[in-house]
């Protein structure tokens, strides 16, 4: 059952297996009987009511939320502000005329989530809340809700939710931009298919992340991940897997941003990390990557069938372009994996760490 370890020595391993099917049990059920997005239509509505998207979340929801934001954004034509939930209370922005708050919660009990979502429902404010948790606090006190359908998630390191919340975000932008009638050049969800079959053929390569892992991070205090454009959201959620479950201080940057402080840091081995899935940036994250590997880094580049190049140490097989985020963090997850599984940690259950925080 989801919510026993069966042949699996730690809930996190099989929750990073089972993203394949939960993008799968997505696509079901946002697909109506024409193989088209079935969305609740109350949601449509309110997204096309709203003039600027306010979306508010924590650790890797937040994570999956910029990730979002390229959605909405590229696709349905809407601004989007991602926030920190426990920053936004304290700082809130100037909002627009029609803002739509988009609460991403896994849990959908986050006590930071839920203060904004009391604050904004005072000033009469529309809410949605895309959770894993249907009956969840989250869920109950906004106006709309959208399900993950990714399982329960006992790990206290966030994996399936986050893919499955990339996938719903993903999903949401579509309709919007059908309802819309926006020029769309791809089948949504026969690219969402295809991820779910690459996620597979990736997850069937364990050793081949577990030998990465072992010589990145057997013995090391840092570590780095970079990454531009959409590469640089998902190195952030990277370096949060790898801190999380194996203490070592690891940081995700923005590729042109470390020549502006960060590189001082690099000294002889260490790890540096470097997703590489758009075009647009390709040519340029190499040059970072050079950049550190001149000052005695250790480097690693994992890029995307299309872009790579003969020394890469990863190349994954190709996807949608907006849909990368989905396929290059399974790397990643198993690299945070192994990475605690060789230093002895804790995998499921790290220190100081909750699953769910439901105390501001
Ligand atoms: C905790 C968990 C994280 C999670 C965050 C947000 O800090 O340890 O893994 O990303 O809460 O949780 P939520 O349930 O709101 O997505």
């Amino acid at each position: 059952t989801d919510t026993e370890k069966g042949t699996y020595d730690h809930f996190m391993l099989k929750e990073i297996d089972e993203q394949p099917f939960v993008i799968r049990k997505i696509i079901q059920e946002y697909q109506d009987e024409n193989d088209n997005i079935k969305l609740d239509p109350a949601v449509r509505q309110a997204m096309m009511r709203s003039d600027r998207i306010y979306i508010i979340a924590a650790g890797t929801s937040y994570n999956a939320g910029l990730v979002g934001k390229q959605f909405i954004e590229k696709i349905a034509d809407i601004p989007v502000e991602v926030h920190i939930a426990s920053e936004f209370s304290y700082n809130m922005p100037l909002l627009s005329k029609k803002p739509l708050f988009i609460f991403i919660s896994q849990s959908g009990e986050t006590a930071d989530s839920r203060s904004v979502l009391v604050r904004i429902k005072d000033l009469g404010h529309p809410a949605l809340t895309i959770t894993n948790v249907p009956g969840s606090t989250l869920s109950r006190e906004a106006d709309y809700t959208l399900r993950l359908h990714a399982g329960p998630e006992i790990a206290v390191a966030s994996t399936k939710a986050y893919t499955a919340q990339i996938a719903v975000l993903f999903i949401l932008a579509v309709d919007i931009a059908q309802a819309k009638k926006l020029n769309l050049d791809f089948d949504p969800l026969q690219e969402l298919g295809i991820v779910s079959s690459v996620m597979e053929s990736l997850t069937d390569q364990k050793e081949e992340y577990e030998k990465i892992a072992k010589e990145f991070f057997t013995d090391t205090r840092n570590a780095f991940f970079i990454g531009r454009g959409v590469d640089y959201f998902v190195v952030q959620e990277a370096a949060l897997k790898l801190k999380e479950i194996s203490y070592i201080q690891a940081e995700g940057f923005a590729g042109g941003e470390l020549k502006h402080g960060t590189i001082a840091l690099i000294e002889e081995g260490t790890p540096v990390i470097a997703i590489s899935t758009q075009e647009n940036v390709n040519y340029s994250i190499r040059g970072n990557v050079q950049e550190v590997a001149a000052r005695g880094a250790k480097t690693c580049i994992l890029s995307i069938k299309g872009l790579e190049q003969d020394s890469d140490t990863v190349v994954l097989p190709h996807v949608h372009e907006l849909l990368t985020p989905l396929i290059s963090v399974v790397p990643m997850q198993l690299l945070a994996y192994y990475a605690a599984l060789h230093r002895d940690c804790d995998v499921d259950k790290p220190r100081n760490l909750a699953k769910s925080v439901t105390v501001e």
